[in-house]
């Protein structure tokens, strides 16, 4: 499932099949809202900082266990300070410098695979513990 994301409706429409992908994963209640949250952050980001971008929620599976992949997308000005960036409380923005860092807390598997002047492009894992 793919999603534009470039206005805060979207983050919405991102959180709601972000959801639909957890519970089709079987994941518990916590589980599915740390997924949600994760893909909130990203999508939140997208529009805060990246002029907006896409988000592609997928199944997946490995070895039979279930899971939930985000990939986040954009052509943004690409991430300046990474290292910063997944410190907590670190933002360019005003904001609480907290969304990069609790995605990969709340994920199994979080990869920034690009950031530069021509993007950002972010993935990151959940796997069902049942
Ligand atoms: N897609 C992106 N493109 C460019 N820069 C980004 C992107 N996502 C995050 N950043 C940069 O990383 C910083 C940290 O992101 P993070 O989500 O942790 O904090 P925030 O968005 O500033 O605040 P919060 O998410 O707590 O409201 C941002 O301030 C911004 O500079
Ligand atoms: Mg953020």
């Amino acid at each position: 499932m793919r999603l534009e994301v470039c206005e805060q409706i979207h983050v919405e429409q991102a959180r709601r099949i972000a959801r639909q992908a957890a519970r089709a994963a079987g994941f518990d209640e916590p589980r599915c809202e740390a997924v949600v949250l994760a893909v909130s952050e990203l999508a939140a980001n997208l529009v805060r900082h990246a002029r907006g971008g896409a988000l592609r929620i997928t199944a997946i599976e490995a070895q039979g266990v279930p899971g939930v992949e985000v990939e986040s997308t954009d052509e943004g000005p690409g991430i300046a300070d990474l290292e910063g960036a997944l410190d907590d409380g670190f933002s360019t923005a005003g904001g609480l410098g907290s969304g990069l860092p609790a995605v990969r807390r709340l994920m199994d598997e979080f990869e920034v695979i690009e950031t530069g002047p021509q993007g950002t492009r972010i993935r990151a894992r959940a796997w069902s513990t049942r």
